[in-house]
C-alpha cells in the first residue's frame, strides 16, 4: 500500500485567518484528529475520466459568439512531490467573467453577465501531465470581506489526481497584480514560497501571435511516496 504524505506545515492557508472573515466562524474551535487514509482514498476511482467533451478545455467556445475579453492560454503541468508528472488527472476550472462577474444566483456585483461566458471548464492531463485552456482574463471583483475589498483576478481550480486523497482545490493568481498583497485569502497562506507557487508566470512560449497571452501554471499534488523504497536496484 502506497502512503501520501501530509501538507507541508505552513503550505496551506491557515484555518483561522482574522482577516478572512468568514474564517472565524467556521474554523475548527478543537485540536484536529488525524485519522488514517482509507482504502477508498488511495484506490478508490476519480471522477469524470471518460466523459471530458472536445471543447471542455476552451471556456471561449461553448456558445455560438465569443466571450467578451482578452483571451487567455493557461497552461502547465501537474506533478507530484517528486517531480513527476500526473497523468489522467482531471483538471477543472471556473471563474468570473472579464467584469468579474460569476454566472451565479448569489453574484449580485452590478457587473454585466456575458451571455457568451460561462466560466467553468475542465481537462484531462496527458502522459506527461500536462494540461491547457483556452479561455478569458477574468476581472477582479467586490467582496464584503472588509471595507473597499477587492479580489485578484482569479481562476479556481480543482484536480483530482491518481487518488481521492490527491484531491486539491487552489487559485491561479496573475502576475503583476496590485491587489494581491491586499487579498486575505491569498495571505492566509503562512509559506512565501507556496503564496508565490499560486501566481502563474507570463510564457511568451504560450502565447500564441495575433491570438491570445500565455500563461503557465504548474500544480503539485501530494506525491505518491511508496512505503518500501528500493535503492540502487537494478
Ligand atoms: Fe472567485
Amino acid at each position: 500500500m502506497n502512503e501520501y504524505p501530509r501538507t507541508k506545515p505552513g503550505s496551506q492557508p491557515e484555518y483561522l485567518y482574522a482577516g478572512y472573515r468568514s474564517t472565524i466562524r467556521r474554523a475548527p474551535s478543537q485540536p484536529l484528529i488525524q485519522l488514517p487514509h482509507t482504502l477508498s482514498e488511495l484506490s478508490g476511482p476519480v471522477y469524470g475520466h471518460n466523459s471530458i467533451g472536445p471543447t471542455d478545455n476552451d471556456l471561449t467556445l461553448h456558445f455560438a459568439e465569443a466571450p467578451q475579453g482578452e483571451r487567455i492560454i493557461v497552461a502547465g503541468r501537474v506533478l507530484d512531490e517528486d517531480g513527476r508528472g500526473v497523468p489522467n488527472a482531471l483538471v477543472e476550472v471556473w471563474q468570473a467573467n472579464a467584469g468579474g462577474r460569476y454566472r451565479h444566483a448569489r453574484d449580485n456585483h452590478p457587473a454585466p453577465i456575458d451571455p457568451n461566458f460561462l466560466g467553468a471548464g475542465r481537462a484531462v492531463t496527458d502522459d506527461a501531465g500536462n494540461y491547457r485552456f483556452v479561455s478569458i482574463k477574468p476581472g477582479a471583483y467586490p467582496w464584503r470581506n472588509h471595507h473597499n475589498a477587492w479580489r485578484p483576478a482569479h481562476i479556481h481550480f480543482s484536480l483530482f489526481g491518481s487518488a481521492f486523497v490527491t484531491r486539491l482545490v487552489t487559485q491561479m493568481y496573475f502576475p503583476d497584480d496590485p491587489l494581491i498583497p491586499l487579498d486575505p485569502i491569498l495571505q492566509s497562506i503562512p509559506d512565501a514560497d507556496a503564496r508565490a507557487r499560486l501566481v502563474s508566470q507570463f510564457d511568451l512560449s504560450l502565447t500564441e501571435p495575433e491570438w491570445a497571452l500565455g500563461y503557465r501554471f504548474d500544480i503539485v499534488l501530494r506525491g505518491r511516496r511508496a512505503t518500501h523504497f528500493e535503492e540502487g536496484g537494478k
